[in-house]
């Protein structure tokens, strides 16, 4: 019989193998702990080890870590940082729909403004220079007078209400990008806008998974076909794809197009855009070339 050991830790067993031998701890929990302690360092050097304790309690109400940790952001959060990095001049960044803040709270551009009107963390303790609207896009936009160097729409996935948002967002992103979420659905079902409808459509065809991106691929064609003074990017092959939008002037205002012209894109259905693959004419790029190309423009602004 093996002793009890005080200085045994979790995941450390040792248990008598069949034959008398002691089975030694497999090498790869050595990497879980030596990952964990490096985590651990990490939290308390950017004094966010109180907050990660307090979001590990049962029931707790999220909070926002205190600084970013990039390195656990998505895509979004590894391209807005991206853009960042090459242009660390831009300061000013605003998100349109934040639900946990998973991808806010990682963003490195200094002062950070949220929407969303049922944000799912504590909004009355945010980190410095972090501002949070509990809105709707439409009730934050209507107020603003702040300008962007980054926005990234990620609210409402309807076309109309992310067309809305985009051309709000550009009049107040005079020389910045503006990043779009969800603008290539994976299925019919998940380009279906709304949210309950889609997921209930999933369970009924036996589609896997729980994906849904709403409609926003849309607006993508409303913008190849009615606004050239935009230029833009849909980022595909690393992660969900995304559209990168700036203008091609700075100060060329865009004028929404009329709500009948918007509405007739409804009748296109996800295969009618899908059926052949990503259209050439959203412009499908890799992530590196799109904010290459974003960058060029932006660092002459
Ligand atoms: C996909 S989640 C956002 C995820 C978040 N950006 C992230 O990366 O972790 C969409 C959010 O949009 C919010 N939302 C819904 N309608 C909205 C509106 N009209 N204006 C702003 N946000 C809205 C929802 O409350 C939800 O939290």
């Amino acid at each position: 019989m093996v002793p009890q050991s005080s200085e045994r830790r979790s995941g450390e067993s040792m248990s008598n193998a069949p034959g008398g031998r002691v089975s030694w701890p497999q090498p790869q929990n050595r990497k879980v702990k030596v990952a964990r302690f490096s985590t651990a360092v990490q939290l308390i050097r950017t004094g966010n080890l109180r907050i990660e304790l307090h979001n590990r309690r049962r029931g707790a109400q999220r909070h926002l870590y205190r600084r970013p940790l990039p390195e656990r952001g998505n895509w979004s959060v590894r391209r807005i940082n991206s853009l960042h990095t090459a242009l660390p001049h831009l300061q000013n960044y605003l998100e349109i729909g934040l639900a946990k803040g998973r991808t806010f709270e990682h963003v490195t551009l200094p002062n950070r403004v949220g929407v969303d009107p049922n944000p799912q963390f504590n909004v009355d303790s945010l980190p410095a220079r972090t501002s949070v609207f509990v809105a709707t896009s439409d009730e934050f936009f209507a107020s603003v007078s702040d300008t962007f160097d980054v926005v990234f729409l990620d609210g409402l996935h309807t076309y109309q209400q992310t067309y809305r948002d985009l051309l709000a967002a550009l009049g107040v992103t005079p020389t910045g990008v503006i990043l779009v979420d969800d603008v290539v659905p994976s299925d019919e079902a998940s380009a279906l806008p709304d949210e309950a409808v889609s997921l209930a459509t999933r369970r009924r065809l036996g589609l896997p998974g729980k994906k849904w991106h709403g409609d926003v691929f849309r607006m993508v064609m409303c913008l190849v076909d009615h606004h050239p003074e935009l230029a833009f990017r849909t980022i595909v092959g690393s992660g969900n794809e995304q559209l990168l939008v700036w203008q091609e002037e700075p100060g060329n205002d865009s004028v929404p197009v009329d709500t009948d012209v918007l509405d007739q894109y409804a009748a296109f259905s996800f295969d009618d855009v899908f059926g052949g693959g990503v259209p050439a004419s959203f412009l499908p790029t890799h992530e590196s070339v799109a904010l290459t190309d974003a960058v060029k423009i932006l660092s002459r602004r």
